[in-house]
């Protein structure tokens, strides 16, 4: 039997990935070291692998079909927008993609100003603002701390996540529009789902039972 590789988005989404695997009897020991360096870990007598990676690489990996099998946030899946079979929705990481700014610059989106928008997710932001709104807009690629850009006045807006809501508020800030919700998803490589489509869909079968009990 082949190896199949799980490619995992490292941090908080790895770690419960690796719970609800556990629950479905898809166990990883040499994971839980909290001091390791290693990167990648195997259990031989289910012939899985895992790795974890940036978050944003999790769809290449998965593309190229070097790992199999991926989890990791629908804002990468929709950034990234990769050739990928989005198979089950894990049910957390819940938050939204949002438009957000000050109160001020409602005005600019209701008038379809050109405006500038700040955003981790420029692809995202660039599908909403000229496919959906039809609004033209400058479009500035940032990598973190997005709420920085319209409080020192690089942009009016910014399209970034919002889970609590906690940052928006604590500098100003709130939502002015809703993209879409946003969860951890699993995606699977085109090529692999058909090689090893029975061990897959088992494997997506029991993820559904137990994501459904849970409910
Ligand atoms: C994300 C996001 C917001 C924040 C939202 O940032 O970009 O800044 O979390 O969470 P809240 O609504 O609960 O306050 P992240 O922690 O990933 O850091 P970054 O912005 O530096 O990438």
């Amino acid at each position: 039997m082949r190896y199949l590789t799980f490619a995992l988005a490292k941090g908080r989404l790895a770690k419960q990935t690796m719970k609800l695997l556990e629950q479905i009897g898809i166990t990883c020991e040499e994971m839980k070291d909290p001091k390791t360096r290693k990167l990648i870990f195997v259990n031989e007598e289910l012939k899985v692998k895992f790795f974890l990676s940036k978050a944003s690489d999790v769809p290449t990996y998965v593309e190229y079909g070097a790992a199999d099998i991926g989890v990791v946030g629908k804002d990468t899946i929709l950034e990234e927008g990769r050739p990928l079979y989005e198979v089950l929705d894990l049910g957390f990481g819940k938050c939204k993609m949002c438009v957000c700014g000050p109160e001020s610059a409602r005005e600019y989106l209701e008038h379809k100003e050109l405006i500038r928008v700040a955003s981790k997710y420029p692809n995202i932001a660039k599908e909403y603002f000229y496919n959906k709104k039809l609004q033209t807009v400058e479009i500035i690629k940032l990598n973190g701390s997005v709420e920085l850009a319209p409080i020192v006045g690089l942009s009016e807006v910014i399209v970034d996540i919002v889970e609590t809501g906690t940052t928006l508020k604590e500098n100003g800030l709130g939502v002015l529009e809703e993209i879409c919700p946003l969860s951890a998803r699993m995606v699977v490589n085109q090529v692999s789902y058909k090689l090893e489509q029975e061990r897959i869909q088992k494997l997506i079968n029991d993820l559904k039972e137990l994501t459904a009990k849970g409910e």
